[in-house]
Parts: structure tokens; sequence; C-alpha cells
């Protein structure tokens, strides 16, 4: 039996919980607030959560990584960045998992370098017990006391089970098999 964190439906009423805080929050803002998705993980949460919100924002996206396997590697490569310009404007980061923490904080510095008006971290899992490094997490879905490695709704194992559109927890079985079908290079 698989060990379900949450489900299609608790997703969905994070995303819907989620989206209203923000809307109030940023409907009274000159500009459009702009909502980067960190890829590839936050994929799935940044579109369900953004369909839900109905004042005018912009959309981007990063991508960055820091981990082998089931473990961070603490170093933070810049994969892909935005295409928009943020100056001036309030930034939403939206992420999977904020885990150690080094990942969201290179972020955050990221943005800030880039003169936003405010920076917004919203993370669908907060790890806090897993926390490195202190870091501004301003919303999140749900807090994991212990720390678990998960997958599905975007989250990955060397790549694998992104699709699966509920999170779970992974199991040492499962982790065999991928091994052998990375080992393959299927
Ligand atoms: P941090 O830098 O340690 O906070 O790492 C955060 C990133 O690690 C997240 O954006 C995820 O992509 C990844 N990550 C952390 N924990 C898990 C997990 O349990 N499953 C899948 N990816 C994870
Ligand atoms: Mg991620």
């Amino acid at each position: 039996m698989k060990e379900i964190l949450l489900n299609e439906k608790q997703i969905e009423n994070i995303c819907i919980d989620i989206a209203s805080k923000l809307e109030s929050k940023f409907k009274e803002s000159e500009k459009a607030p702009v909502f980067i998705g960190v890829l590839k993980g936050a994929l799935n949460f940044t579109i369900d959560l953004i369909k839900h919100i109905k004042i005018p924002l912009l959309t981007d996206y990063i991508q960055i990584s820091s981990y082998v396997g089931t473990k961070t590697s603490g170093t933070i490569t810049l994969k892909k960045d935005i295409s928009l310009d943020v100056e001036g404007r309030d930034v939403v980061i939206i992420e999977d998992i904020v885990d150690s923490g080094i990942s969201m904080n290179y972020l955050i510095k990221r943005f800030k370098a880039a003169e936003v008006k405010s920076v917004t971290v919203v993370c669908l899992i907060d790890k806090a017990c897993a926390r490195k490094v202190p870091v501004q997490v301003d919303y999140s879905g749900y807090v994991m006391k212990e720390p678990k490695f998960i997958v599905g709704y975007g989250l990955d194992y060397e790549e694998y089970f992104r699709n699966v559109p509920y999170i779970y927890v992974l199991d040492e079985k499962e982790i065999k098999e991928v091994e052998k079908l990375v080992n393959n290079h299927d």
C-alpha cells in the first residue's frame, strides 16, 4: 500500500486556499505581479495555483538544480533563467518543496538583486524539519513533520514519477526499480 501524503482533492484545496490569499495580497498592486514557477518540480503546482487567481498576473519559469538522486548536493546551478524584466514588480516564487532551504535562499537573492518591489515565497510542501539554513516561506500547503522522500505531482526521483497525479512516499522497492531503468538508460 502506498503512503499517500496528499491526494488530488487535497492538492486542489491547497491551490484554492493559497490562490485566494495571493489574490487578496496583490489585488491593489499597480503593476501585475510576476508568478515564477521553479522547474521542473513546481510546474504542476504553478499551473493549478494560477488557475484560481482572477487578477492580472504574469508568469515565468526558472530552473535550478541541487539534487542528485534522493540527496541535495548543496551546490546550486542555474539551468534556465527567467525571460521577463521583473525590476520594480512584485515577484512570487512558487516551489514544490522547501527542504534544506539552500535553493530558496539562492532564488530570493537572485530576485532581490534584480531590484524587485517585493518577494513572496510559496511552496506546496515545507520540509521545515530538514532545514539547514533559515529561509523565508510566506505560504505553504503542507508542513512535513518527518523528512521523507516523496514523488508525484511534478516531484521526481531520477526524473521518474512526475506524471503521478498525487504525492506519496517513495519506497525502497521502487527506488531499486528506477535504478534498474536508469542503469539500462531507459
Ligand atoms: P533544498 O535546496 O534542499 O531546499 O531543495 C529543494 C528542492 O529539492 C526542491 O525544489 C525539490 O525539487 C527537491 N526535493 C527536496 N525534497 C524532495 C523530495 O522529497 N522529493 C523530490 N524532490 C525533492
Ligand atoms: Mg524543485
